[in-house]
């Protein structure tokens, strides 16, 4: 098809897929543990019926303890490429739903040309994005192409890499499309060429063997929860840099930064705050190192008693920069907490989960059909490589299952999207050009042969 041609499909398709995305976001498919995953079953049925709507020959797959995954295929036209096309249907818990603008994250709601929910970007627009390209084409798709829906991506894939080694014959592709990144900005397409590991770990600190009176013992024997707190500030230099020892600290291979007054503001740093960290904005965000403190095992400051705590745990996360693999990252992060143990408290360090970095190589023809339909479908807009500091760690996994493949990671969100947080949201006319260049990529991808 022309590019007038699909301009006019996808335009006729869209308020079919909106309506799908809006009802694939009412499903509240949490992968954690201690949620129901019934609805991650369902989120995996009703993506399963919108592959089979189109034609495509679907599977739902499972390892073990693993949540489902949907696998739809289309086979080639003789002498065209397979394309793989991936999302992931689960989506990251609500949290409170009081801090919401909304009464319920999972009831999509419109406002300003954005559409608001849990998950309606990370990554059930995904999902729709893929379905969006399928449906323009209708029975005249001129490539191949494989969907692979995984159900259990924001924890962390457990299962990622043994449902690959099950399912390889099916998943080999020339291309592998990732639509979970994010653009560059509004109006700014992007292919994301970098993404940081992640190692996140508990860190527990004991001290006592029991609580006691904070007036009697206070003074002279320490508590937990101060000393937790000390150890925890150890992660960070004066500087606000990572001050872990041996961590992979490179720059981006980007000429530009992230210019700090945007940043500021789209990451919402209050007035007066400080940016921590040295080097570029892009660099510190990209490809040197972070730490964070996720969350803490404590009393709650309304109800705590006057007593010293003998034990306290947090859960600490880091971002690793490409060139750090996660085991060596966990035993730097295990080690810099143990040898710095305040006042000689007990302190045991456990993983709790990790995955790889990675860098993808932005050259060759399917990067250049990926450019030619990201340009044409933003209006002319120049699309630029950029990182990303969150994680995708099963990109690694295909990297060395498909090794002849292309890797596109492709944004469906932009810089205000606040995937994980409240009031996540879509840019409604950024999803319609995402699709749109969907759509052109495969005929693009046709055009350049197997
Ligand atoms: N879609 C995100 C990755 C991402 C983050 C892309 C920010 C663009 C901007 C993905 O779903 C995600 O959140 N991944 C987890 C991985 C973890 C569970 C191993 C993350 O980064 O926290
Ligand atoms: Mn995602």
């Amino acid at each position: 098809m022309t590019l007038p041609e699909l301009r006019a499909a996808l335009d006729a398709v869209l308020p079919g897929v909106r309506k799908d995305l809006e009802d694939l976001a009412r499903i509240p498919s949490v992968a954690f543990p201690g949620f129901d995953h019934g609805h991650v079953q369902r989120s995996a049925d009703a993506t399963a019926a919108l592959l089979r709507a189109e034609g495509m020959e679907v599977e739902i797959v499972q390892v073990g303890e693993g949540q489902p995954a949907v696998i739809g295929r289309i086979p080639a036209p003789p002498g065209a490429p397979t394309v793989l096309l991936y999302a992931h249907h689960d989506v990251q818990p609500a949290g409170d739903p009081s801090s919401w603008d909304q009464d319920d994250p999972f009831e999509p709601v419109e406002r300003d040309g954005r559409l608001y929910g849990r998950g309606v970007a990370d990554d059930k627009a995904g999902i729709m994005a893929h379905v969006a390209a399928l449906r323009a084409h209708g029975s005249r798709l001129p490539v191949g192409v494989t969907v692979f829906v995984e159900g259990e991506e924001e924890y962390g894939s457990a299962t990622f890499d043994e449902l690959i080694e099950l399912h390889k014959d099916k998943l080999a592709a020339d291309v592998i499309v990732i639509a979970d990144s994010a653009n560059w900005a509004v109006g700014a397409p992007a292919l994301t060429t970098s993404l940081r590991g992640i190692v996140n770990a508990f860190v527990e600190v004991s001290t006592l063997s029991h609580a006691v009176h904070s007036g009697m013992f206070g003074g002279a024997s320490p508590d937990a929860l101060t000393a937790l707190c000390r150890l925890l500030a150890t992660l960070h230099d004066e500087n606000g840099d990572v001050a872990i020892e041996g961590l992979s600290r490179t720059s981006a291979g980007v000429p530009d930064d992230y210019p700090s007054d945007r940043f500021r503001s789209e990451a919402g740093v209050l007035d007066g705050v400080d940016l921590i960290g040295s080097d570029r904005i892009v660099d510190r965000i990209w490809t040197k190192p972070s730490a964070t403190v996720l969350g803490i095992d404590a009393p709650g400051a309304e109800e705590s008693a006057n007593a010293l705590q003998p034990s306290a745990r947090a859960k600490v996360s880091i971002r690793i920069g490409p060139g750090d693999r996660q085991e060596g990252a966990f035993e730097l992060l295990k080690k810099h907490l143990e040898s710095r143990a305040p006042w000689g408290a007990q302190v045991r360090v456990t993983l709790d989960h990790s995955g790889n970095p990675c860098v993808i190589d932005p050259s060759g023809p399917g990067y250049e059909a990926a450019r030619d339909a990201l340009r044409a479908a933003w209006d002319g807009a120049e699309p630029v490589n950029i990182g990303i500091g969150g994680s995708i760690p099963f990109i690694a996994t295909f990297q060395a299952a498909f090794p002849e493949a292309t890797i596109l990671v492709t944004g469906i969100e932009d810089p205000d999207s606040r995937a994980h947080g409240p009031n996540e949201s879509l840019h409604l006319a950024e999803f319609a050009k995402a699709c749109l260049a969907e759509a052109l990529l495969l005929s693009n991808l046709a055009a350049g042969g197997k």
